[in-house]
């Protein structure tokens, strides 16, 4: 019997990802108190170490050429606004809907230092909250908690006057290439192939656009590379294949090693359909 694509149901498989989740990534996915408390713990040093804004200004331009001046914006999950600060200089106002009132407490203080007063910061989950229109939507690797996938993108369809954004980090495991060396299964999360195939069932045809990036990440000694990798596959594997691995793919830096993590985003955006 041939499988048909239209009886495939993405969300099913983007609940039953979530569901797979294990230890300490399971109780942040599932207990709001962990999550809470997870962000309340990086908020003051989120912005010290590089994520997606600082090391790809591609992805940033991107994002901001799809949004017109002068238009207004909610951004879901804003943490503490490396996107949302300078998106407001060319937004009309934002409305920053954040889980996690110490991330949202980080953002407004570089606000208020900055002088901008255009951003308005409301504390919830988005798939709980009651919002007003807004002229677009924008999330950035903010949607991994949300278990009713379908019905939050529908809401958002709904609630952006012109376009939603999307944005998806390809999530994988610094040492994700050495695992299937070592014959491992694939440890790439693929949520960001359910997302175009969940809007795909609610008849919205989204492009996709792919930015290659990469940035560098640091251990401290060999110990803590095997450390990790205990950590993430559950045992340390012949030493002499890791130390080769380490060999070909770091370099070394003040006694440190450095790694050159390499993996996509994903823009997946569309003009919304009432
Ligand atoms: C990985 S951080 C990304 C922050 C920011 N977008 C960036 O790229 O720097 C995820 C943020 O999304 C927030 N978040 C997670 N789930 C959320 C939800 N369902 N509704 C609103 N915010 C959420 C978290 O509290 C956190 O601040």
């Amino acid at each position: 019997m041939s499988l048909n694509y239209k009886d495939i149901d993405y969300e099913k498989i983007w609940q039953d990802y979530m569901e797979c989740k294990k230890g300490y990534a399971r109780e942040r996915a599932f207990n709001d108190n962990v999550e809470r408390e997870f962000w309340k713990g990086l908020s003051q040093r989120y912005d010290d170490k590089p994520t997606l804004y600082d090391y790809s200004k591609e992805v940033y331009s991107f994002i901001k050429n799809l949004i017109d001046t002068n238009k207004s914006l909610i951004e879901i999950g804003p943490g503490t606004g490396k996107f949302t600060l300078p998106l407001s200089e060319q937004c009309s106002n934002i409305t920053a809907i954040d889980f996690s009132g110490h991330m949202l407490k980080v953002l407004m203080d570089k606000a208020k230092m900055l002088g901008i007063n255009n951003i308005t910061p409301i504390e919830g989950k988005w798939e709980d909250l009651q919002v007003s229109g807004a002229d677009y939507i924008l999330s950035v690797n903010s949607l991994y908690r949300i278990w009713n996938i379908k019905t939050a993108l529908k809401k958002m369809n709904m609630v952006a006057k012109e376009k939603v954004i999307i944005v998806r980090t390809i999530q994988k495991p610094v040492f994700n290439d050495l695992y299937l060396k070592l014959g491992l299964e694939d440890k790439t999360c693929l949520d960001y192939i359910y997302l175009p195939n969940i809007l795909h069932s609610l008849n919205i045809c989204a492009d996709v656009k792919f930015i290659g990036v990469q940035c560098e990440v640091e251990f401290d000694s060999k110990e803590s590379i095997y450390d990790n990798i205990k950590k993430e596959i559950g045992y340390i594997p012949d030493k002499n294949i890791i130390d080769n691995y380490i060999n070909e793919n770091f370099k070394k830096s003040n006694e440190k090693y450095i790694f050159l993590h390499k993996t996509k985003v994903e823009i997946i955006y569309w003009k919304t359909t009432k």
